[in-house]
């Protein structure tokens, strides 16, 4: 049976918290496509097909083609920060994107000015802003709600979504305040500082009914409050972290030595980045945050204490050093020690020379797409399907999340199969040789 799936009609509004290098390549980005500069590589939604019925049908259409997404030139940008530049000046000085490129569409960018932030700087010590609300918790959620009407309202929007690409908060864990909608209601007034930035936003989107995706390793959404906000305004969340760089990687290469019963000793990964990210991951309780995000993938894909021989005992370590030479393009290291029949040891060497804002930015717009298509589908909380682009999906509490990216792949597809009333696809595939044996 198809869902009834309210038609991508109007000018959907992607609002970032967070103007920076991901949120400026992803604007930028969309720019240049919209004027056939360029064309969105990296982009599921946008590139990529999805097999339909049986292999023998050759029904492989586009994924934009088949469910019924906001089309690019239907999308507005906007979006707050701690700095005042525009996108056109935090592109430039992000320096991901070629001076040329910028310019040919500098009108476009230049016209998207950030709001003031809500901000704490104890959630990101590295950073000192200027551009940023004042009040308490409870007064911050009230502008930014206005934000988000007013920003609706000028520029003609029918629907908005929200991704988060503000800097990594410092890590935190969900305590009372997180725990139910009213304790967290309550903590907005009482101004508790428990309550990060990000959750200020979230809240103001759910509470609307707006979808909120989560880009950086902070709960944000990841907590019952909002779950409980996300299932009462019938609203898709989804978080964390953008899967983009060395832990994209692993959750492509770990899946196939786990199949073919390959052991794993150990797994070491070294990263130098120099961009804004990099500065604010330089203090260790930011860093503390993203070392937490990534490093549960390894053990999610090779379930130890299913298989302790193969998995039992590796040394799983994550660096992330800022190094300013290097900008945007981070470079990772990653050695693998990895064993085989009768216990001989091999090696693996990845020496990956990314560039973590393209990779990043392809997976914000898929995101923001797929969440304004879920809500218009009547999907409400957690979205598991859109683990596949996240470093630390999200799942129901005390659901295990799946890690291994093919799988993650296949939930994604069967869940637009299955919205679209389409057979979902098993891989089983015996049916090909009955048919053949039949004929027969
Ligand atoms: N680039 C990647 O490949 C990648 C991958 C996974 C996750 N992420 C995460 O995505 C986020 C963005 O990455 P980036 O490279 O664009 O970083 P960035 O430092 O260039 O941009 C982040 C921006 O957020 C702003 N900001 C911080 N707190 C804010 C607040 N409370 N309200 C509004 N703005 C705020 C900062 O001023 C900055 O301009 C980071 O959390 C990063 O860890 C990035």
């Amino acid at each position: 049976m198809k869902t009834n799936i309210e038609p991508a009609e109007g000018k959907l509004g992607i609002l970032i918290p967070g103007l920076g290098a991901v949120a400026t390549t992803l604007i930028a980005g969309v720019e240049a496509v919209r004027k056939g500069i360029s064309q969105p590589f990296g982009s599921v939604t946008q590139m990529g097909t999805i097999r339909l019925g049986k292999r023998t049908e050759n029904r492989r259409p586009k994924i934009k083609d088949f469910v019924p997404l906001a089309n690019l030139n239907d999308i507005v940008f906007g979006g707050w920060d701690v700095f005042e530049d525009n996108v056109y000046e935090a592109a430039s000085k992000a320096k991901v994107l070629e001076k040329d490129l910028l310019f040919s569409i500098k009108k476009e960018l230049e016209a998207v000015v950030p709001m003031k932030a809500a901000f704490d700087k104890n959630y990101a010590k590295n950073l000192t802003g200027t551009h940023v609300k004042t009040g308490t918790r409870y007064e911050l959620a009230q502008a930014v709600i206005e934000d988000i009407k007013n920003f609706k309202a000028k520029n003609n929007c029918d629907r908005i979504v929200l991704v988060w690409c503000g800097s990594t908060e410092i890590y935190y864990e969900a305590s009372e305040v997180h725990s139910t909608l009213e304790k967290f209601e309550q903590g907005l007034r009482e101004d508790n500082k428990l309550i990060s930035p990000s959750m200020i936003y979230a809240y103001a989107a759910l509470i609307q009914g707006i979808p909120f995706a989560n880009g950086a390793p902070n709960l944000t959404v990841d907590i019952p409050a909002m779950i409980e906000l996300a299932k009462l305004t019938q609203t898709p969340i989804a978080g964390k972290d953008f899967k983009t760089g060395q832990t994209l990687m692993k959750t492509i290469l770990a899946p196939g030595l786990a199949a073919r019963a390959l052991g794993v000793n150990g797994w070491f990964s070294d990263n130098i980045l120099g961009n804004r990210d990099g500065l604010v991951l330089d203090d260790p309780d930011n860093f503390k945050t993203k070392e937490v995000s990534k490093l549960g993938v390894l053990e999610d894909i090779f379930k130890p204490e299913d298989n302790p021989e193969l998995y039992g005992n590796i040394y799983h370590k994550i660096r992330i050093n800022y190094y300013p030479p290097h900008g945007d393009n981070k470079e990772s290291w990653d050695n693998i020690d990895i064993f085989g029949w009768l216990g001989y040891k091999m090696q693996i060497k990845i020496n990956f020379l990314c560039r973590d804002s393209i990779l990043a930015a392809p997976i914000a717009l898929d995101l923001a797409l797929f969440s304004d298509m879920a809500k218009r589908a009547n999907l409400s909380g957690i979205q598991e399907w859109l683990s596949f682009y996240l470093k630390s999906p999200q799942t129901a509490p005390g659901l295990p999340a799946e890690n291994d990216i093919f799988k993650q792949l296949i939930k994604l597809e069967n869940t637009l199969r299955h919205l679209m009333g389409e057979d979902l696809i098993t891989h089983l595939g015996l049916d090909y040789y009955e048919e053949l044996a039949e004929a027969k």
